[in-house]
């Protein structure tokens, strides 16, 4: 019953026509001031917030700047604040927001114009602080050695955390990291949260506390979970945040 209500819902707001308020400013040309822009466009069905955009770079404004490259959840650029929440223009429908839509560039991320942030080149970085590969023993090259088995079930929750698209939302959704540009993040401690279960990593937990046992790392995260909330990958943050801090707090207890 509630699944008719709900199409019902969506027919009826079908043909709406939406208001979306965007921030427009080029952080490279002086004469640029922050300012909102608005623009009009004519709800379809199944419309996305990536087509709406289009839709305004092809027909009222060639000028205005986001990212898109794969169009389906999968390459992490489209990330922005719709209406004060992170989350990825290309999966959002128009039909699951009101007529009226905010949209403003990630937080955190430098700003390369209007919608478009530089996400790469802080993930890069904080990928190369954590050094967030594997560190597996050197060994002889040998292409005949079949890999050891690893367990289904820890192979699934490794898989969990290598579907991170560093789009960027968990960061832009926390606090800690408004406060604090040296803080790795929620994406961060799920790198390492990934590697440390790795059983062909050579780490120790010892060599993690270096990487992430203080402020810019676990101890920073002051468990406000919004990372968790907005992650539209659906990561299991939270457990492997506080995992991580558990194991964090011993070690610097000498445990
Ligand atoms: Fe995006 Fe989730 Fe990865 Fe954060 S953990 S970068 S929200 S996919
Ligand atoms: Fe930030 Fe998530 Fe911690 S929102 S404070 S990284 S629980
Ligand atoms: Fe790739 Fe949206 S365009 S995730």
């Amino acid at each position: 019953m509630s699944a008719v209500v709900n199409n019902i819902s969506r027919n009826a707001r079908k043909n709406r026509l939406l208001n979306l308020s965007i921030l427009r400013y080029d952080p490279n040309d002086p004469a640029s001031v922050p300012r909102m822009q608005e623009y009009r466009v004519e709800e379809a069905e199944s419309m996305t917030l990536f087509i709406a955009l289009n839709e305004i770079r092809e027909h009222q404004d060639q000028t205005l700047q986001f990212d898109f490259v794969c169009r389906a959840g999968i390459c992490g650029s489209c990330a922005m604040m719709v209406n004060g929440r992170p989350q990825l223009a290309c999966r959002t429908l128009t039909c699951d927001l009101p007529d009226e839509i905010t949209l403003a560039p990630l937080p955190f991320f430098e700003l390369i114009g209007d919608l478009s942030v530089n996400t790469g080149k802080w993930m890069r970085g904080m990928s190369e602080r954590l050094q967030a590969w594997l560190h597996a023993q050197k060994r002889e090259v040998d292409i005949c050695r079949i890999e050891e088995r690893m367990d289904p079930d820890l192979a699934e929750q490794i898989y969990e955390l290598d579907r991170c698209i560093e789009c960027g939302c968990c960061v832009a959704a926390c606090g800690t990291a408004q406060m604090r540009k040296d803080f790795v993040g929620a994406v961060g401690m799920g790198k390492i949260a990934r590697f440390r279960l790795d059983p062909r990593d050579t780490r120790t937990d010892d060599d993690y506390f270096e990487l992430i046992g203080d402020d810019t790392g676990v101890f920073g995260c002051m468990s406000l979970l919004a990372c968790h909330d907005v992650c539209p990958k659906q990561l299991p943050l939270e457990t492997q945040i506080a995992f991580l801090r558990r194991k964090m707090a011993t070690l610097g207890l000498g445990g």
